[in-house]
């Protein structure tokens, strides 16, 4: 059993990562600035898991917090989710990016050496393989990064195989996320975005409560069975115990990974409308919208890796994401069909 750092702690993934290492017998620490998370998530984490929480406040730029930090209670190893993940924002301020998450990773990768914490699990996405060839992907795939948002990430991950490469980390996890959806199943926690959702699962939840009127359907005319973009949604439960998973096997092995997580399966635009659908037995109007500028017809993993490392696979099917997702919104929104 070890104790972690959860640097973002209070996010999305984070969040729903802690309850996993919890129930695991580990101990969780969250770091986070709350940027861009609720403050009342640690509180709904410790009445979710009945387990204190302890919480820092801080900004992973700002070393003397983070060392004093791991000063007080030295963990085993880190796991880093902080960063901005907005690609048009990325895009209309490159240097707030490059800042928080490049040289905020600096800054904790120096914060971390300095307290002698030389284990990391990263938070990367699969958006470093912009335009695949074919799908599935594999790791070995080209990185060919598309916007700055995965311009840091890739760095990021740099950052990290370096250091590992020259002995300054004794292990390390870069995690390649496919498309998190869903809550935990108890709709204590789930997702948050602020404002207009970019992403395709809260906007669909947003139109299931009323709260937008249609979901728009970016691009029709796809090379893809329906013409709608294809990709492969995880669930963050599923993703959550991947996290464990990876923990886990770097505390007891000092290696350097670079991982898939995703199903597998590529799911449409459409799919996910009807199997919303049929989950949630919400209809969804639609509205057929032009393609949204960048992005992929299609792209979905090859997860074999994750599952010969790590032993895992994801569990959870697209029904089982959108009953979560809607549960989570529906308990937010008062509503109590679910
Ligand atoms: C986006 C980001 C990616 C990030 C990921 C996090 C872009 C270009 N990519 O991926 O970097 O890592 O989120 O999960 O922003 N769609 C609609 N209507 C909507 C929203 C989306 O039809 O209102 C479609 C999109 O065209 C796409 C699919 O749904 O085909 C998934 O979109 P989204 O959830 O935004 O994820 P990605 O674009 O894959």
């Amino acid at each position: 059993m070890a104790r972690v750092l959860l640097t973002g702690g209070a996010g999305y993934i984070a969040s729903h990562t802690a309850v996993v290492l919890l129930e695991r017998g580990h101990e969780v620490i969250l770091l986070d600035d709350f940027s861009n998370a609720e403050r009342d998530v640690p509180a709904r984490l410790e009445r979710l898991t009945g387990h204190n929480l302890p919480v820092i406040e801080a900004d992973i730029r700002d070393s003397e917090a983070v060392s004093a930090a791991l000063a007080a209670q030295p963990v085993a190893a880190v796991i880093h989710f902080a960063a901005l993940k907005a690609v048009g924002e990325s895009e209309a301020d490159p240097l707030r990016y490059y800042d928080m998450n490049i040289i905020g990773t600096i800054r904790l990768l120096e914060a971390m050496q300095a307290g002698g914490v030389a284990r990391i699990v990263f938070s990367s996405s699969a958006t470093v393989y912009g335009q695949p060839d074919s799908s599935p992907i594999p790791e070995h795939a080209p990185t060919r990064v598309q916007n700055i948002y995965g311009r840091t990430k890739l760095v990021m991950e740099d950052l990290i195989s370096d250091l590992a490469r020259t002995g300054k980390l004794r292990a390390a996890a870069n995690l390649r996320y496919f498309n998190p959806v869903g809550a935990h199943p108890s709709a204590m926690i789930g997702e948050t975005p602020r404002g207009v959702p970019n992403n395709l699962m809260p906007y669909l939840t947003q139109v299931a409560t009323g709260r937008r009127p249609c979901l728009n359907v970016f691009g029709t005319d796809y090379a893809t069975p329906d013409g709608t973009g294809v990709r492969d949604y995880i669930h963050v439960m599923d993703l959550a115990e991947a996290h464990a998973l990876a923990l886990e096997h770097i505390l007891a092995h000092d290696v350097a990974l670079t991982v898939n997580l995703g199903t597998g399966i590529g799911i449409s635009v459409l799919e996910m409308v009807q199997a919303f659908e049929r989950a949630t037995g919400r209809a969804i109007p639609l509205n057929i919208s032009p393609r949204r500028p960048g992005d992929v017809a299609s792209y979905y993993a090859n997860p074999a890796m994750a599952e010969r490392i790590f032993g895992w696979k994801a569990r959870l099917n697209i029904e089982d994401m959108c009953r979560d997702a809607w549960r989570w919104e529906a308990a937010k929104a008062g509503i109590n069909d679910v």
